[in-house]
């Protein structure tokens, strides 16, 4: 399938699958969230097979991840148009979240506004040390409208968020890795290898122990200890149902290598 606004790569993994790079491709526009680009990030993510292991999502050019919801876009737009557009970039952090494997952003340069609450939806994030980040909404006379006050404030916890979303203050990599933002800053150059090698890692590992890792963290997060221990447990107990659940076992009882094959 091909796009106006998105590249889409795969790459085989070394164990097996692929890993898929998603690319938002308006640099011209900061790779700005138009509902186009919205549109098929969602259409692009859903179409992916099990044999994706692991999805890089990045923007195109250097100076930019994404600088944001398209304003342009959003200018005239009615109440109950602007309440459609955010029920569609809500939709697009559902499916990343509900997807069967982790996403990696991957973010150097601007990560502001939609750009910073996209990047907050996968399951981690890796920047260059040019990397910034913010939700700047409030400059604009508007508010984060794609999850930025609940997903940044479970990231980073209610103070320091409530602080970046009222000043709407631009932060550097160090202070977004500083807060927990970021899992890891490296310098430009190393940027693309350093999350090639993680995805790597990842994509070698048991598929569907991985997809049962991310159901269970994500959905058991916002409920309570015993209800989200019981989701763990229900899973961990269909794993046992695995042909990769006994190779793993049978693999390091016999000291070889295991072979997954995600079923
Ligand atoms: N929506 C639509 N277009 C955007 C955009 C956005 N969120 N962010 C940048 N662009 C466009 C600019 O309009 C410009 O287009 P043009 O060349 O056709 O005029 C192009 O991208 C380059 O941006 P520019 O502002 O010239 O780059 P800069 O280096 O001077 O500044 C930023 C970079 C990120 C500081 C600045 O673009 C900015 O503040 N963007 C908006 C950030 C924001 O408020 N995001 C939240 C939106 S809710």
């Amino acid at each position: 399938m091909s796009y106006e606004t998105l590249l889409v790569e795969q790459t085989p993994a070394s164990a097996g699958g692929q890993i898929t790079t998603l690319t938002i491709n308006r640099p011209d526009k900061l790779n700005a969230l138009s509902p186009v680009v919205i549109r098929e990030l969602s259409e692009a993510l859903r179409a992916l097979t099990a044999e994706t292991r692991v999805v890089i999502l990045k923007g195109a050019g250097e100076k930019a991840f994404v600088a944001g919801a398209d304003i342009g876009a959003m200018q005239t737009l009615s109440v109950a148009e602007a309440k459609a557009f955010t029920d569609q970039g809500h939709a697009l952090g559902r499916v990343i979240e509900q997807l069967h494997c982790p996403v990696i952003a991957v973010v150097q340069g601007f990560a502001l506004g939609g750009g910073c609450e996209l990047a907050l939806a996968c399951d981690f994030i890796f920047a260059s040390e040019r990397a910034s980040f913010g939700q700047p909404e409030v400059n604009l006379g508007l508010m984060p409208g794609f999850g930025g006050t609940q997903r940044l404030t479970r990231r980073v916890g209610l103070g320091v968020a409530r602080e970046l979303v009222y000043t709407g203050r631009q932060i550097d990599a160090q202070e977004a890795l500083r807060i927990g933002l970021v899992n890891r800053v490296v310098p430009a150059e190393e940027l693309s290898d350093a999350v090639m090698k993680t995805a790597e890692l990842i994509a070698q590992k048991a598929p569907l122990a991985v997809s049962a890792c991310k159901r269970v963290m994500e959905r058991g997060y916002d409920a309570d200890l015993t209800t989200a221990n019981e989701l763990e447990a229900t899973a961990f107990g269909a794993l046992f149902g695995s042909e990769d659940q006994r190779e793993g076992t049978s693999a390091f009882l016999e000291r070889r290598k295991p072979r997954f094959v995600g079923k």
